[in-house]
């Protein structure tokens, strides 16, 4: 019997920042190196809401195909018919806007994290998708690791007995002498007009393992909204520049805690020997996964009754060695192009529900921790013309 051919999905970069360009470079390795044989990936545009030619000189760099084609604008892009979902990667501001621009068009949608800077923008995103019956995923990588799969098979199957507590830490000491740390202030990680902030682009991270740890696994008719207590201290700029928080689910009896802070840092003196960026803890023993939270590369099984053995799993990343390239994303690039091959218009992996509990935790912490953002940026009116999908600046 012949071999049937495998899937491939067509794509459409939306900006050609720094996590564009992993992505993309993700994209065009071959799925064989890491064992894929049933869908690929093709990379057919990518645009550049400032200029063609930024789009063309970021596909020569990633070195795309001669035939994928360069956009000076977003709106060029959603317009591609050959495209069947766009990735946008625009900084998390742009993602209610661009991830509209290219739903209202039809397109399937991969969206960077945090999905948006409001829960009410995501819950119009997921609103659209579901009216135009299209795709629609929040990018956070790390879900799709198999990694991640193994430690929620584990978390699952009670191997270290019932899961109560988990405590996840993303931080990166970027202090300086100056009581600063070592961002422009018109950098997008402290920039309020960018949605700046340690939350929004280093705690969902943490939040990501709590939620995959303590609420994914819930049985579906026991789903738990949780409870949220959270304190932030404040950068000059009014972005969180120090963020914790306890998420409860009282009827399940677990709780977790998320912590981000670019004041100290997680991997204290960049050897790992800080300890786990996550502790898994449950009432026959801990998982313990060392960092950083998003591209994690090893877990360790501590048995309460183990007598002191811990069990280490390696989990590296698959190379193309032709490209001499892997960073992790590619897996995430698999699901989205499983489900559409499959007709599904959302991960089970990251169902929508679950981006919107995610959204509303994290709405509930900066309401808590006191932090605002302009209006543009927090507007769930979708706009084609606004300036954040147009690139007037
Ligand atoms: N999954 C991950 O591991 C990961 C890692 C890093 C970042 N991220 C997420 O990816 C998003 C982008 O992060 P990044 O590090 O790639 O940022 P970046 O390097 O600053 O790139 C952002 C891109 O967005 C476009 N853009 C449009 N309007 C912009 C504006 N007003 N200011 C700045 N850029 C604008 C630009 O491309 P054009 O001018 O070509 O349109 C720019 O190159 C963020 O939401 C972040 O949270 C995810």
């Amino acid at each position: 019997m012949a071999a049937t051919s495998p899937f491939t999905l067509k794509w459409g970069i939306m900006a050609t920042g720094w996590i564009a360009e992993m992505f993309t470079k993700d994209l065009l390795t071959n799925p064989a190196a890491r064992d894929v044989h049933d869908v690929g990936h093709e990379v057919v545009a990518a645009a550049s809401s400032s200029a063609k030619q930024r789009a063309a000189d970021f596909l020569s760099m990633v070195k795309a195909p001669t035939s994928a084609k360069a956009y000076g604008s977003y709106h060029e892009l959603v317009a591609d018919p050959d495209i069947d979902i766009i990735y946008v990667a625009t900084p998390h501001s742009h993602h209610f806007q661009n991830a509209m621009l290219a739903l209202d068009a039809g397109k399937n949608v991969l969206c960077e994290k945090s999905l948006t800077v409001t829960a009410a923008q995501t819950r119009k995103l997921i609103e659209t998708a579901r009216v135009k019956k299209v795709f629609f995923m929040e990018a956070v990588w790390t879900r799709y690791f198999p990694l991640s799969i193994k430690v929620r098979e584990l978390v699952q199957s009670g191997a270290i007995g019932n899961v109560y507590r988990t405590i996840a830490d993303l931080s990166f000491n970027r202090d300086t002498a100056d009581g600063k740390v070592d961002f422009d202030d018109s950098h997008r990680m402290v920039n309020i007009d960018l949605a700046g902030g340690a939350l929004l682009d280093l705690g969902i991270y943490s939040l990501t393992w709590v939620f995959q740890t303590l609420y994914h696994v819930q049985p579906e008719k026991d789903k738990e909204s949780p409870k949220v207590v959270a304190a932030m201290n404040k950068y000059h700029t009014g972005a969180d520049e120090t963020t914790s928080i306890i998420v409860q689910f009282p009827e399940h009896k677990s709780m977790g805690i998320a912590l981000t802070s670019l004041r100290v840092s997680t991997d204290v003196d960049g050897h790992n020997t800080g300890g786990p960026a996550i502790r898994i803890q449950g009432s026959g023993g801990e998982i313990h996964v060392m960092g950083p939270a998003y591209r994690p590369l090893q877990f360790k099984v501590i048995k309460k009754d183990g007598g002191g053995k811990v069990e280490v799993v390696d989990c590296p990343i698959p190379k193309d060695e032709e490209r001499d390239w892997g960073h992790g994303m590619f897996w995430e690039a698999d699901e989205c192009a499983r489900c559409l091959r499959d007709g599904k218009v959302e991960s089970e992996t990251l169902p929508w529900s679950e981006s919107m509990v995610i959204m509303e935790t994290m709405d509930e912490a900066l309401r808590q921790g006191g932090i605002t953002y302009p209006e543009l940026i927090m507007s769930d009116v979708f706009d084609a013309q606004s300036p954040l999908n147009t690139g007037k600046r």
